[in-house]
């Protein structure tokens, strides 16, 4: 196996961060390997809003927590049982204490598309380095304040992926679940 395809087989969710912050040159980096993504058109139409601030970051768990949980008491049981080992593990189940939150912001007619492989980019790029990430839907929860929206600048025709959490594994990489064998049909 290639470093690449290594690096592909070994990405994995993290959901345990170490509190030591990533060196701006290598969210950078990240972040560039993001912003190299294939776009329809070359058009390019995503930027980033990168949170690093703790203040910022409690602000936008305190907001998520009870929507989360609001969510949760109506989820199906399956679901709420899957929840519950990430829940009783950390007092963030939201952004897992990562050290950084990336909101990834696309807009145009293909940032369906495009938008999200900016985010796997994002994610390999930082699996390269060492650094764990994890794509958290339930992040986008706080993005209905008015608030936080001015501050993310969030205009009315972008749209947010992600956002992906960024940070040191505090427990290693998770081993790679089972996953079933790819359905390929050759001709
Ligand atoms: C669109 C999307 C949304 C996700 N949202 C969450 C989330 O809110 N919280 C979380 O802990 N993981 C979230 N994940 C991570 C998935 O649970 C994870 O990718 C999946 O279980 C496979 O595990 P792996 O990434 O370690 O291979 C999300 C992943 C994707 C692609």
């Amino acid at each position: 196996m290639n470093q690449t395809i290594e690096t592909i087989m070994n990405r994995r969710s993290v959901r345990f961060y170490a509190s030591r912050p990533i060196p701006r040159e290598a969210l950078r980096t990240i972040l560039e390997a993001g912003h190299a993504a294939p776009s329809g058109m070359n058009a390019r139409n995503w930027r980033f809003v990168a949170v690093e601030d703790p203040l910022f970051k409690n602000k936008l768990l305190s907001l998520a927590l009870p929507r989360y949980q609001a969510w949760l008491e109506k989820a199906p049981e399956a679901l709420k049982n899957m929840r519950k080992e990430i829940d009783a593990a950390c007092p963030d189940p939201i952004y897992y204490n990562a050290a950084a939150i990336i909101f990834v912001i696309g807009s145009g007619m293909t940032s369906d598309l495009d938008t999200p492989m900016v985010c796997q980019n994002i994610m390999l790029a930082a699996r390269s380095l060492e650094i764990g990430s994890c794509w958290v839907y339930f992040g986008q929860l706080p993005l209905d304040d008015l608030k936080v929206r001015n501050i993310l600048e969030l205009q009315e025709q972008e749209k947010v992926y992600g956002p992906i959490l960024l940070g040191y594994p505090q427990r290693g990489f998770p081993e790679a679940s089972p996953k079933n064998a790819p359905v390929i049909k050759w001709i």
